[in-house]
């Protein structure tokens, strides 16, 4: 069974968005070949709209190009990218999301697909906090359950 199938039969009902692209980091791609439901609503588009395109459709005006370039910089190296991207929903709502994009890799090393954990950032009610990150709430994507099974069978050794 390959990372991309594991998650597919876990991801489901998970409660945090996943997305899986395959490897083609340059513009057309990468094309979504998963979302799961959590996704959809993160994003605000029906899962035929979302599977088959690539992730740009979320961005915006707002969307950091600094930002997108570290993204780009981290797919290209085989890396992770941890970070936070201004997206707008379909209906044009914009959202604050926290990122965690991982190469998911065959045994041989070669990377078969990106996996991206996605959830929403909520400002957190009262005085905001010194630093950038601090002023909103702070979720631990890589401890949700799924992240720890794919961790456990080394599916990130290599990121
Ligand atoms: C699995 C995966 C999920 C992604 N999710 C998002 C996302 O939610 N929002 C976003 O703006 N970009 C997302 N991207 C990043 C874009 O696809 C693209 O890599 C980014 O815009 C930087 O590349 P570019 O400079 O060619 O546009 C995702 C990429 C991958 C591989």
């Amino acid at each position: 069974m390959t990372a991309f199938e594991l998650i597919r039969a876990l991801a489901h009902d998970a409660t945090v968005g996943i997305v899986v692209t395959d490897p083609t980091i340059e513009s057309p791609g990468p094309t979504i070949l998963y979302a799961n439901a959590a996704f959809s609503r993160l994003v605000g588009r029906e899962l035929n709209h979302i599977v088959g395109h690539n992730p740009r459709f979320m961005q915006g005006r707002e969307t950091r190009r600094e930002t997108l370039d570290a993204f780009h910089r981290a797919l290209a190296a085989g890396e992770r990218f941890h970070g936070y991207l201004t997206n707008y929903r379909a209906d044009g709502t914009k959202y604050r999301a926290e990122i965690d994009c991982r190469p998911l890799r065959a045994a041989d090393g070669r990377i078969e697909n990106f996996v991206s954990f996605e959830r929403e950032v909520l400002r957190r009610i009262g005085r905001p906090a010194g630093n950038a990150a601090g002023r909103y709430e702070p979720v631990s994507v890589s401890n949700d359950a799924l992240t720890g099974t794919l961790r456990a069978i080394g599916v990130f050794e290599h990121a």
